[in-house]
């Protein structure tokens, strides 16, 4: 079975491809001219140059494959014209990537993108899977913990914007990899949505004792009252200062964002792995 991968290579996207291939999978990826190829350059990928706002070359990048793994943002209103696409070329099946923030009570600046993406995706004819994972982590490409590992190595106190009780339940990379390859194989995943998230929901509190554990040390929690800070970040961004942490961010930070992944567990297997143990797994490869 021939697949084409928008998104290969990023952070995600770099470990389904292997994945692929593991599982006898031959591998269309669509890169962009800026794209760095690298993650995969031991891989027999078959390269095609396009972009997903460029019609023209998604739908000659699709022909001749039978599924379109689609791990590229659904966030940047290109959803549109890869179904459109997909359609022009004949790819019936599809496993769109899309995420739980669509779920955020907060006015997020892509929320209403990503929720018209997923509802054309519904309404497309297409034999579509979406799945939704929450934070994804692992691997020096993660932009969450890994940060957050380094922090924490090197400091005896943590700041925490709010009590740090809100839950998380972040998932590691390979689990949306594996999310992907058994989606992909399991044709009852066609016309349904998943959530997908890490083995079970942690509260901040935990998330930082956890990795605070595994690194062989206890790091005090410093709380201190997220609304001020909130407001300060707000009046920042008015006035155009930039700084490292977004009003937005640090109120998601304390938002539930706890999710059940029993459809998933029910319909393709999916059993993703405990936060400690994905964390250790990091800590194990630090220098
Ligand atoms: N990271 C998270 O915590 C998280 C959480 C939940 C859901 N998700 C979802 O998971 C998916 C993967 O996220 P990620 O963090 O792994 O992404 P990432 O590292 O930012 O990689 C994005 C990939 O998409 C490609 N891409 C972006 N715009 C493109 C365009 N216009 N045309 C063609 N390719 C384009 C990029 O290509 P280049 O190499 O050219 O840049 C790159 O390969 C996304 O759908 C994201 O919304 C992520």
């Amino acid at each position: 079975m021939k697949v084409l991968v928008t998104g290969g290579t990023g952070f995600t996207g770099s470990r389904v491809v292997p994945l692929l291939f593991q599982n006898g999978f031959e591998v269309r990826c669509l890169t962009r001219p800026s794209s760095d190829r690298a993650p995969l350059s031991t891989l027999t990928v078959e390269w095609v140059t396009g972009d997903l706002s460029d019609a023209e070359s998604l739908t000659s990048a699709m022909h001749g494959v039978d599924a379109l793994v689609n791990i590229a943002s659904l966030g940047f209103g290109h959803a549109d014209t890869i179904l459109g696409s997909m359609k022009e070329a004949g790819v019936k099946r599809g496993i769109f990537v899309s995420t739980t923030a669509i779920f955020t009570q907060l006015n997020a600046g892509s929320k209403s993108i990503r929720l018209a993406a997923e509802e054309a995706i519904h309404t497309s004819g297409l034999d579509y899977t979406i799945l939704r994972p929450t934070m994804i982590y692992g691997s020096n490409r993660d932009r969450n913990m890994w940060r957050l590992i380094r922090l924490l190595r090197i400091t005896p106190a943590m700041p925490i914007f709010g009590d740090g009780e809100s839950l998380q339940q972040p998932i590691f990379v390979d689990d949306v990899a594996q999310a992907v390859l058994l989606a992909l194989k399991t044709n009852d995943t066609i016309g349904r949505s998943y959530n997908i998230a890490g083995k079970e929901p942690l509260t901040y509190n935990q998330v930082i004792d956890t990795v605070a554990a595994a690194l062989g040390k206890r790091v005090w929690k410093l709380h201190l009252p997220y609304m001020p800070i909130v407001r300060l970040l707000q009046f920042t961004e008015r006035i155009g200062l930039r700084l490292p942490i977004k009003a937005e961010q640090v109120l998601r930070l304390n938002e539930d964002k706890s999710f059940s992944y029993e459809e998933a567990k029910r319909d393709f297997g999916y059993r993703p792995r405990s936060f400690e143990e994905g964390i250790r797994s990091e800590i194990s490869k630090l220098p």
